[in-house]
């Protein structure tokens, strides 16, 4: 069959406005890039915080969408390392011919992962902001932490005996840490989630699971009898004021605290870093660990060292969107990934 012209597509339309569903061009891959044929795209909860909170995004109607699996349609000029019908997990963008709440996107083919048969469209989609989130959160050679990843030469198993706490290891960017965290041969690897959660954290590599809603001084308490001490290494994938202060009161002196959201610690002592992670490949600064990232993927799916996460699928195609958003915003959704099918779209 060949590319249609047209697609359906969201847009938010105004700043803190409303989607709608409209028609654009299918665009043409420029060179270095590929067309993809969006078969999943997952949800992710900075999308409800730009339609509610209007930030972010400067300018509208923006077309969103940041996590996607798909079937290359289209090769660009220059492109060797994928074919037209190879099946790619990758990152969208917030330009309109590369965000994925549309049927076709662009991608640039060296940040695009062939992911195996093993792996559904649904699960592949549930991956892409969460591995990279992680990844660059632990191993980007200019961040906070700069541990040696776990698919370069040396890296796989380098920290066993470093203990490392994550806060919200059942959050999708959590589920990865503990599975990258795992690779890279930390111990323990403590995490906080509801209890329920408990078994699945486990399979990804947590040692200890504790209750999310320990205090700080009682969450404290239990981190301390599992590693003896302090620790040099928090990664907070939730990140909220709560959160963030209790998850710096673990840190050692010159120990380091990641989290996803903008600082908020009230009271910081000297030599603890507090470091935020900008979780897009798309970021010059980031292509290059997303590269390599993506080139280890496919093997890391395959030899499941890297396990797709639970999913949901909300059903109207691009339709559902607005109510899968809801059900994030509302904390509604619990270790899994929200994921919608655009040829659903009515
Ligand atoms: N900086 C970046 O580049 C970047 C990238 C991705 C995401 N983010 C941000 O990071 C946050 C997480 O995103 P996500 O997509 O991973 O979230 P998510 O999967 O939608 O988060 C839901 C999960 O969070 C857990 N949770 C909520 N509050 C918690 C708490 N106080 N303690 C422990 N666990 C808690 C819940 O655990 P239980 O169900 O077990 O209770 C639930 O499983 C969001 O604010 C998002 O906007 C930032």
């Amino acid at each position: 069959m060949s590319t249609p012209t047209q697609q359906k597509v969201l847009v938010l339309q105004a700043k803190q406005g409303e989607f709608a569903l409209k028609t654009r061009d299918v665009p043409k891959p420029g060179p270095g890039d590929v067309l993809v044929k969006n078969v999943a795209v997952g949800l992710n909860p900075v999308e409800w915080k730009i339609q509610t909170w209007g930030i972010l995004v400067e300018k509208y109607p923006v077309i969103l969408g940041l996590d996607a699996a798909g079937v290359v349609e289209a090769v660009g000029e220059g492109v060797t390392s994928l074919k037209k019908g190879d099946r790619v997990l990758y990152q969208g963008w917030l330009e309109d011919d590369r965000a994925n709440y549309q049927e076709y996107s662009l991608i640039a083919a060296d940040l695009a992962a062939k992911f195996p048969e093993k792996v559904s469209f649904d699960q592949a989609a549930t991956l892409p902001v969460a591995v990279a989130t992680a990844a660059i959160g632990l191993y980007h050679p200019h961040g906070a932490t700069k541990f040696v990843a776990p698919w370069a030469e040396g890296g796989k198993g380098k920290y066993a005996g470093t203990p490392l706490v994550v806060i919200g290891g059942s959050s999708v960017v959590g589920s990865l840490v503990i599975q990258l965290a795992k690779l890279s041969g930390f111990s323990p690897i403590i995490t906080t989630a509801s209890l329920k959660n408990a078994g699945l954290l486990k399979s990804y590599g947590a040692t200890h699971v504790l209750d999310r809603n320990l205090s700080a001084d009682a969450l404290h308490a239990e981190v301390t009898k599992l590693t003896g001490g302090p620790v040099s290494v928090v990664y907070d994938a939730i990140s909220t004021p709560e959160t963030q202060n209790a998850a710096y009161g673990l840190l050692a002196a010159g120990g380091k605290l990641l989290v996803l959201l903008p600082e908020a610690v009230t009271e910081t002592s000297e030599g603890r870093i507090l470091s935020q992670v900008q979780g897009t490949v798309q970021l010059p600064h980031n292509a290059e660990l997303g590269k390599a990232l993506f080139r280890a993927l496919p093997g890391l799916l395959e030899s499941g060292e890297i396990k797709p996460l639970n999913f949901e699928v909300i059903p109207g195609g691009l339709g559902g969107v607005t109510t899968g958003l809801e059900k994030l915003k509302a904390n509604q959704v619990s270790a899994s990934k929200l994921i919608i099918h655009p040829s659903e779209t009515a």
